[in-house]
């Protein structure tokens, strides 16, 4: 594929102006998938990924009270399970979704290379819309995405799908990188066809998160990194589904 950040893609969309993604027929989806597609061989070699993925997965142990025995965990965007592969020893079973084969294959290339059966890890390539019998019905203990909500087109939508498939008091974790004061962080010409957002304040996720029904919103910064050679900082946001009785 051409690289995209040739065809004259505009990227006010980094901006969070309102905006049109489709160009020739592609939307934001779509380019992430190619995008994702193009770079998963390199995706952990990226100088500073594991660092990062590191500090927001054990930020995310103790959100929860992760167990092994019984704590079922869905990685959305989960890209190659960098995230998945800390979170797994502290659970049954973790679900990994992602829009991009490429991560998918990269991910359960891993998983069987560790000799972990398919029950207790997976990927599945996948963009959940919310219909009828995605992943089987499934309901979580925990949904994680790192690094993700940026990427995505509607993240009230993506927020309603995903809290769905919570059980109730379960937790919904987000790791973004943080907006800061100035505004938005600069992203790279090359890379800005993919984005959506160049960062979220904590108040924005809490909006977001309150609007689908969690509660006990908390955030905290997890990291500060280098990548794509600029400087970030990393937040991560957890909410809990409320328990049936407490809605009454
Ligand atoms: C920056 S990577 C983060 C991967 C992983 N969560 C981590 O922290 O290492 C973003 C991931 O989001 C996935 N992605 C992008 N848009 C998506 C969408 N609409 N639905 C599902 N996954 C998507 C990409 O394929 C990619 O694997």
């Amino acid at each position: 594929m051409a690289d995209a950040s040739s065809a004259g893609h505009h990227h006010e969309h980094a901006h969070g102006h309102a905006h049109d993604h489709s160009h020739g027929g592609k939307d934001l989806a779509d380019f992430n998938r190619d995008y994702f597609d193009e770079n998963a061989d390199k995706y952990d070699e990226m100088p500073g990924a594991i660092e990062l993925t590191t500090k927001v997965a054990n930020a995310m142990l103790k959100k929860f009270k992760f167990d092994e025995d019984s704590t079922v965990v869905m990685d959305y965007a989960c890209g190659t399970g960098l995230i998945s592969r800390i979170l797994a020893p502290h659970s049954k079973k973790i679900v990994g979704v992602d829009i991009s084969q490429g991560m998918v294959n990269r991910y359960n290339l891993r998983v069987s290379n560790q000799g972990i059966p398919p029950e207790e890890m997976q990927a599945v390539r996948l963009e959940l819309k919310g219909e009828e019998g995605e992943l089987d019905g499934t309901k979580f203990d925990v949904i994680v995405c790192s690094m993700a909500y940026h990427h995505f087109p509607d993240i009230d939508d993506t927020t309603r799908i995903l809290v769905n498939f919570l059980k109730p008091g379960g937790r919904l974790m987000v790791a973004d990188l943080l907006k800061n004061e100035s505004g938005s962080m600069l992203i790279p010409e090359k890379h800005q066809h993919v984005f959506e957002r160049h960062g979220y304040a904590p108040e924005d996720l809490r909006t977001v998160f309150e609007k689908q029904g969690l509660t006990n919103f908390e955030w905290e910064q997890v990291a500060e990194f280098k990548m794509h050679g600029m400087d970030g900082k990393t937040l991560l946001a957890v909410a809990t589904k409320p328990a049936v009785s407490a809605a009454l």
